[in-house]
């Protein structure tokens, strides 16, 4: 019973990596694989759809990408914001929810608006819960987190003995989501590169050699297979997790 309930994830979180090198192998430049990496964004909401996977979180530029070449940054924040306002509407047709996490503060005034405007437009929306890290560091939504806590202890709101597990959870900028059952990085590279530090504490780990724009249904069948095959113990003994006596 436990194996059926756990075989599929409820939430996927995706470091889509991949793109520069997509692009290079074909002589086009860099932002040509950031283009294509966009299509794929757009066939995982079907994708996800289909599986019913009501979670995915995707980590669209990293608190670390502000030291690229700064056309490069440029570029992306360009995409990023051509993105949201061609595919806005689309979304919410789809009954998407998009929630755009990160430290916004940053990007340009223009963007943090269209930003505001389609949270405001999918926040009734249940299908699908998409999340797109932007400016986004494991290190800083702790830290952010670590701050407005010692905000309300300074405040006197309440004591240190307060802060539990569930008391960080609850500042982290993921609070409305529950935390990632399957990681997926594409690309080749096998780390985390500063994404949900917190949040990936328990989460099976799927390393593809694929570049972004290539990750089709196929690949994330074969990600969802591999899902499927992991025992998750929490801690506990293989025994227990199967119900059998030790
Ligand atoms: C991921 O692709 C997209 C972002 C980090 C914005 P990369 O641009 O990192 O592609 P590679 O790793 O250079 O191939
Ligand atoms: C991680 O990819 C960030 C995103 C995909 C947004 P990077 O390509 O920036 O990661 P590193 O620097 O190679 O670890
Ligand atoms: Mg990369």
């Amino acid at each position: 019973m436990d194996a059926v309930i756990s075989s599929k994830p409820r939430h996927i979180a995706i470091i889509m990596d991949g793109n520069g090198r997509w692009a290079r192998r074909r002589g086009l430049p860099r932002v040509a694989g950031h283009r294509r990496g966009v299509e794929t964004v757009k066939n995982m909401v079907p994708i996800c759809g289909k599986r019913g996977i009501p979670y995915l979180t995707l980590f669209a530029f990293s608190s670390e990408n502000w030291n690229r070449p700064s056309a490069e940054v440029k570029l992306l924040i360009e995409l990023l914001h051509t993105t949201l306002e061609n595919e806005m509407r689309r979304l919410h047709e789809h009954k998407v929810r998009l929630r755009v996490i990160g430290e916004l503060s940053r990007f340009p005034r223009k963007l943090q608006s269209k930003i505001d405007e389609a949270h405001e437009l999918t926040r009734s929306n249940r299908a699908l819960n998409l999340t797109i890290a932007i400016n986004y560091g494991g290190q800083w939504d702790m830290t952010q987190a670590c701050q407005s806590l010692a905000e309300l202890v300074a405040a006197g709101e309440m004591t240190p003995d307060a802060i539990t597990p569930a008391l960080i959870e609850s500042h982290l900028c993921t609070s409305e989501l529950p935390p990632p059952d399957l990681f997926i990085r594409t690309g080749g590279e096998q780390r985390i590169s500063n994404f949900l530090l917190w949040q990936l504490a328990y989460t099976e780990l799927y390393f593809s050699d694929t570049y972004w724009p290539d990750f089709d249904e196929q690949c994330v069948d074969e990600a969802l297979a591999h899902f499927a095959g992991r025992q998750r113990r929490f801690g506990k003994t293989g025994e227990q997790v199967r119900g059998e006596s030790a």
